[in-house]
């Protein structure tokens, strides 16, 4: 049975990413695989410290994250599941802070600092990415994504892919963030738009997070 581990940075329990990750999760276990959600702003941790113990000759956390807290746990069993899942809200054009933090702490052991920066990942997981977002697809792939992956959501999936497969991308945009718009000063965003995409549109997108979990189970 394939274990695939949903890394979730949201902090909103419920909400778009937290609902895709749920759908993904779906499919994963209906398709016969086992999914587990870890929500990373349930965790206390923080990013790398920089103590350079993963890589220290012929240290016993060569390769390892060795810092201690809330993370540890999570690190040394995501590495050898079978697939994990890199779902997030678009921050400022790019993924949330914990997410950054959760892939230094997860992915930097892994990388020598050799010419070709070698992964010594213990296995070579499936991946997939999810985003949710207020922007459409055109800002999403010329400006977060961007020209030949060179912006900041290309970088992210540059280095999951330098260590483990290249991710399946699921996008949710035009996502509604408010649960009543009159509340809030959001004046840029139509709420009869954002009401009928996440009507229409939304329930699209759960579907096709629940067809990749489907898949990534059986693949
Ligand atoms: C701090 C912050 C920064 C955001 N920056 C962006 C952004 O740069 N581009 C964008 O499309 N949406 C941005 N958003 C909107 C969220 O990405 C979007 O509403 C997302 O679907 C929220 O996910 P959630 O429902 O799981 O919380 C931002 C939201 C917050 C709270």
């Amino acid at each position: 049975m394939k274990k695939i581990y949903i890394i979730n940075a949201s902090p909103r329990k419920n909400w778009n990413t937290d609902k895709m990750c749920q759908s993904f999760a779906q499919g994963v276990q209906d398709a016969g695989g086992k999914a587990e959600i870890i929500n990373l702003y349930d965790i206390n941790f923080k990013g790398c410290r920089a103590c350079y113990a993963c890589k220290l000759r012929n240290g016993k956390n060569l390769g390892r994250c060795a810092y201690p807290d809330g993370l540890t746990e999570v690190l040394d069993k995501v590495a050898y599941g079978d697939g994990i899942v890199f779902a997030t809200p678009i921050y400022f054009g790019d993924v949330t802070g914990v997410m950054k933090s959760f892939l230094e702490r997860l992915l930097f052991p892994f990388v020598r600092y050799d010419k070709n920066y070698t992964s010594i990942a213990p296995k070579k997981l499936k991946t997939a990415v999810i985003y949710t977002m207020n922007v459409n697809s055109e800002i999403f792939e010329n400006s977060y994504l961007g020209k030949n992956n060179q912006g900041a959501i290309g970088f992210f999936e540059r280095w999951i892919t330098h260590v483990y497969e290249k991710p399946v991308r699921i996008c949710a945009y035009n996502t509604y963030q408010f649960s009543d718009y009159n509340k809030y000063v959001a004046d840029v965003w139509d709420e009869n738009d954002k009401s009928k995409h996440r009507q229409e549109v939304f329930p699209q997108d759960l579907k096709k997070a629940y067809e990749a979990g489907k898949e990534i189970s059986i693949a």
